[in-house]
């Protein structure tokens, strides 16, 4: 049964096999690296062109050049609406390359630098979803929230802590983890073995279904949240419920929220499956 708050579920999703995936999610969901390249782009033309045009020795020393290529990027990019960390990124980005260059660091420590944060954070301009971690406070109140015997999925487990903590606290339930950046999955692994209540999973979690669960947890960020709604309403059960950190589903009133007591001010938004919950009036 759908939410009476959510969209139509054939809003371009495709769905197979009782899979949903999330291919064409919102608007907010498109990759950010065209308009950054278009913004390093246009701000290196701006500037080899002015290096061109104007009789002035000093602009053409490298580091000038590349202040100049930050700023015009930086400014680009402004104008292209770009969540404002990315304009400090391209304020940034051309100055640390050519110093980073004059320290004559040998390449392969730029190799091992990429190979490693690869490993690590995986495909976030794909999954728009970086690594960050659910604090002890919330494990404890998420703890709180799961029913007597429940069976329990982490979507994007990370290092696995949540589910350490979880486990330690609720051994009536049986969790699962699943996680797709390399490094990060092999410390969950680690951080997990032996551990009877606990099943840690390599993959992507819209390949897994989520069938079976009683509740699926989800830190993720804004991007996923309306197609991760419609998975969970087209795989889990009525009764069965979807937590969110932080990230609420678009136009789903969640019921209830978990105000946790922790310095980030953690919000918990749990929807329950198949619950009809009124749409309350926006002041
Ligand atoms: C914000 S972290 C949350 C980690 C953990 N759940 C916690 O609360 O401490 C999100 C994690 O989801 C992982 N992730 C993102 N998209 C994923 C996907 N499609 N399949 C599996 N893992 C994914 C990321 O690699 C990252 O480790």
């Amino acid at each position: 049964m759908r939410h009476p708050c959510a969209g139509p579920l054939a809003d371009g999703h495709p769905v197979t096999a009782g899979i949903i995936h999330p291919m064409s999610l919102t608007s907010t969901s498109a990759s950010p690296l065209r308009p950054a390249l278009f913004a390093q782009l246009g701000g290196a033309l701006i500037v080899f062109a002015l290096a061109y045009l104007l009789p002035v020795t000093w602009l053409r020393q490298p580091l000038i050049l590349a202040v100049l290529q930050g700023l015009c990027a930086s400014g680009i990019s402004w104008k292209l609406d770009a969540p404002r960390w990315w304009c400090l990124i391209h304020l940034l980005f051309m100055p640390l390359v050519v110093i980073a260059l004059a320290l004559q660091i040998a390449p392969g420590w730029y190799l091992a630098a990429f190979v490693l944060t690869l490993l690590i954070f995986w495909r976030t301009d794909k999954s728009r979803v970086p690594l960050y971690l659910s604090n002890q406070a919330t494990a404890m109140a998420v703890a709180d929230l799961l029913p007597t015997n429940a069976n329990v999925i982490d979507i994007g487990c990370g290092d696995g802590h949540l589910l350490r903590r979880l486990a330690l606290t609720r051994p009536d339930c049986l969790f699962t983890g699943i996680e797709h950046a390399p490094a990060t999955w092999l410390v969950a692994r680690l951080l997990n073995m032996g551990r009877r209540n606990v099943t840690i999973r390599y993959g992507d979690f819209w390949q897994h279904s989520l069938s079976g669960y009683d509740t699926v947890y989800a830190f993720l960020s804004p991007a996923p949240m309306p197609a991760l709604w419609d998975k969970v309403q087209a795989e889990l059960g009525s009764g069965k419920r979807l937590i969110s950190n932080s990230f609420p589903v678009p136009d789903a009133p969640a019921d209830p929220v978990i105000e946790v007591d922790d310095p980030r001010q953690t919000q918990l938004y749990c929807y329950t499956i198949g619950l009809k919950t009124i749409a309350k009036p926006q002041n």
